[in-house]
């Protein structure tokens, strides 16, 4: 991140109780801004996220030629380019936004121009070999610098293919059925651990037919798509992001008298086994008002704790794909549950905005816990006080807000270093924290 960095001072809490209601969920405001950015007609969305990187999303749709409005009543109004996008003047600025840079490959590929995106450092370090592949495979010309950002896609018309996800990336199945929406022919794409489906409700709502089969294994699943499909409109409210939420879930299992009430949460099966985690952690959560719009649910989360305190878990296999980005705060709390929390099988921690496992490995240390490092993950056993410590955000948002949680039940006071980065998904955390956390 270019902005200026920020330290917050985290004071231990005595109990963390109250009601928030969480920006709209990061994932679907995505995908509502790219496919409106496509589609004929003007889309009204409400309770987008309030985080950066979406609104890079927003201004690459407006350098693509989409208008983007951003109304008093803090709903923005998105009028599309039905089909067509415009040669931007200047390379398409992904910020610290993988999900704008990998999602955004296959919306552009087919369309007749020269394309550049960027970004900042982070997003310069991640893989990007994993979008150039099947893009690659459906005739888009794609360059990388030593398979990573910048990417220069010479755009042009792609037919379909038979894809098989070979690592868990919703992203990169975004990639492919907004390639293959476009492309000539039919486009399939197998995975055999189902990632979040927003892209799938997303495009249904904005009026594309899509099929979707399970196979073989359980967990496999098909999805096909036709290209040559045109995408109107829509309203939409954006459901609240559980991946925040994530983050106060976690401070309430810390103290066995907290409340804590939710509003309007996004409830995506596909992203809801955080509430399983919580739940088997010794969490009690009552879920009031579900609803479902555009495919998508969303709910009032009630948690509080069970008096027996916290339990331990294992996470692994596809559980820890499905809950990727809230493993560094299950991480950050480990120390303070009574059996301890292993996380294996979540190699796509280091290759996030920072290698995610050495960053929570480095920050734990700091604050005094043990545990053992591997590849894949972490073991932190339990019964551990941690202690007030310096923590470096390492300029990744879920870094500074998950030790932000761990801070809450140390001795003394802890100074969260690059605590500005949280903006690029929750501008609004440290405030959330500071009301909701009694001292
Ligand atoms: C996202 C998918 C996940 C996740 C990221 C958002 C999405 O990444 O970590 O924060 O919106 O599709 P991968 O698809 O690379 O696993």
């Amino acid at each position: 991140m270019s902005s200026t960095e920020t330290t917050q001072i985290i004071r231990p809490a005595r109990t963390l109780q109250g009601s928030v209601t969480l920006p709209g969920d990061k994932s679907i405001s995505h995908r509502y801004a790219m496919l409106a950015g496509i589609a004929a007609g003007t889309t009204r969305l409400s309770n987008f996220s309030t985080g950066a990187d979406p609104h890079s999303s927003l201004a690459c749709m407006e350098a693509l030629g989409a208008k983007v409005t951003h109304k008093p009543d803090r709903t923005i109004e998105i009028t599309g380019t039905g089909g067509s996008f415009q040669q931007p003047a200047a390379p398409l600025d992904c910020g610290n936004s993988g999900s704008t840079m990998r999602m955004l490959a296959g919306l552009i590929a087919p369309h007749p121009h020269t394309f550049t995106m960027i970004g900042d450092h982070s997003l310069t370090l991640r893989p990007m070999e994993r979008i150039r592949k099947p893009l690659g495979k459906m005739g888009a010309k794609i360059d990388l610098v030593d398979g990573h950002a910048p990417i220069t896609i010479h755009g042009g018309p792609l037919h379909a293919i038979d894809f098989e996800t070979p690592i868990p990336s919703a992203q990169v199945k975004t990639a492919v059925l907004f390639a293959g929406l476009q492309a000539n022919g039919t486009t399939s794409l197998t995975e055999s651990i189902r990632t979040r489906d927003h892209s799938e409700h997303a495009l249904r709502a904005f009026g594309a037919t899509l099929t979707r089969s399970a196979s073989s294994g359980a967990d496999t699943t098909k999805l096909s798509i036709a290209g040559g499909q045109s995408l109107t409109a829509i309203d939409a409210t954006v459901p609240g992001d559980l991946s925040s939420a994530a983050f106060f879930l976690c401070a309430a299992l810390l103290f066995p008298d907290s409340n804590l009430i939710l509003d309007g949460v996004g409830m995506n099966p596909t992203r809801a086994s955080l509430l399983d985690v919580i739940t088997a952690l010794g969490g009690k959560i009552k879920i009031l008002n579900v609803e479902e719009h555009h495919g998508e649910l969303t709910g009032t989360i009630q948690v509080n704790v069970s008096p027996n305190g916290l339990r331990g878990m294992h996470i692994d296999g596809a559980l820890a794909a499905q809950i990727i980005d809230e493993l560094p705060v299950l991480a950050a709390i480990a120390p303070y549950t009574t059996d301890g929390i292993t996380i294996r099988d979540a190699q796509e921690l280091r290759v996030k905005e920072s290698d995610r496992i050495a960053l929570v490995a480095k920050n734990l240390r700091a604050m005094g816990a043990k545990f053992t490092e591997h590849e894949d993950g972490l073991v932190i056993p339990g019964n551990q006080q941690l202690h007030g410590a310096v923590i470096d955000s390492g300029s990744d948002h879920r870094i500074a807000m998950a030790f932000s949680i761990a801070a809450l039940r140390a001795t003394g006071d802890t100074e969260i270093h690059g605590a500005e980065a949280a903006a690029i998904s929750f501008p609004e955390f440290f405030t959330h924290l500071n009301d909701l956390a009694l001292r």
